[in-house]
């Protein structure tokens, strides 16, 4: 994940972090980065995993299907929001290829310490490492951030952060949120630009779901190089199978609904990876 943020934020363009819900997520977003020959980042969350039948289950899934699909774009597989040092390092025992450690919740200090411990152990396996500074506003899977508690990131803060743990590439929390936007989205710009200029590193939005197309473009410009995606791609895909089941009631076949739900989260990506400027990145020119 490192290599691929690293020419992002050079080139100008994000990779997409789309968020697999099931089979059916696995196989549109792979099928999706694959035509727009874009490298792509499938992250899991934490609260998926027990969801999705375990770590081990997971690898395997998205290896058979790199295999069976002849998958030639990169693909990283991406722990996001991994909430204690174990369950990070469960996953890259597992095969993970990166992981984002969110100790965001804790003092400086132990953010410091658990994110150091879980860099050093990741490093030693080449695998790459996200962590958060701040509060993303919204719903982080089980645990609702209330408003107030929606702080941004500080940029002194965040270069501590980067120093004392030799991380890959940080989220910090400025203003965006998990889940739909109520009212205006409105993000810390300024200091986005001024933490990626004191640290250096490839910056992650999360809660790439409901930006506007300007705001996206305006994050990628101030060295955002991964944007993370699930609620776009989770709509468009009950949509598609709340408006087949409202026309066909007697439906019972599940590949009735599912093949067209699949195809919608497909389109979602395309869309997603054509506007973050990854399509025909993954390959360098030569
Ligand atoms: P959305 O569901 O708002 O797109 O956010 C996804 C995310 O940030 C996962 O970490």
């Amino acid at each position: 994940m490192k290599e691929m943020l690293l020419r992002g934020a050079e080139e100008g363009y994000a990779v997409g972090q789309f968020n697999l819900n099931n089979l059916e997520f696995t196989q549109a977003i792979l099928q999706a980065a694959e035509e727009e020959q874009a490298p792509v980042i499938l992250g899991v969350s934490e609260a998926y995993i027990p969801y999705m039948g375990g770590l081990e289950f997971i690898t395997g899934m998205v290896k058979s299907l790199v295999q069976h699909y002849g998958i030639t774009v990169p693909v990283a597989l991406h722990l996001d929001h991994g909430s204690t040092y174990d369950v990070c390092i469960r996953a890259l025992r597992a095969g993970f290829t990166s992981v984002m450690i969110d100790a965001s919740h804790h003092s400086l200090e132990e953010n410091i310490d658990i994110t150091g411990r879980v860099t050093d152990a990741a490093h030693v396996l080449d695998a790459s490492v996200e962590a958060e500074l701040g509060r993303i506003v919204g719903r982080e899977d089980d645990l609702v951030v209330d408003d107030a508690e929606g702080m941004y990131a500080v940029p002194e803060e965040c270069l501590r952060l980067v120093r004392e743990t030799g991380i890959d590439c940080l989220a910090p929390a400025l203003g965006s949120v998990h889940g739909p936007y109520r009212g205006q989205p409105k993000l810390g710009y300024a200091r986005m630009g001024e933490i990626r200029q004191l640290t250096g590193l490839p910056l992650v939005l999360h809660g790439g779901s409901g930006l506007p197309d300007d705001e996206i473009r305006q994050a990628i410009k101030l060295g955002t190089a991964k944007i993370n995606v699930n609620t776009d791609n989770q709509a468009a895909f009950t949509q598609a199978i709340r408006g087949f089941l409202a026309e066909h009631p007697d439906a019972y076949d599940p590949r009735n609904y599912l093949i067209p739900a699949r195809k919608a989260i497909q389109e979602s990506v395309k869309a997603k990876i054509r506007l973050f400027g990854s399509s025909g990145k993954a390959k360098r020119e030569v």
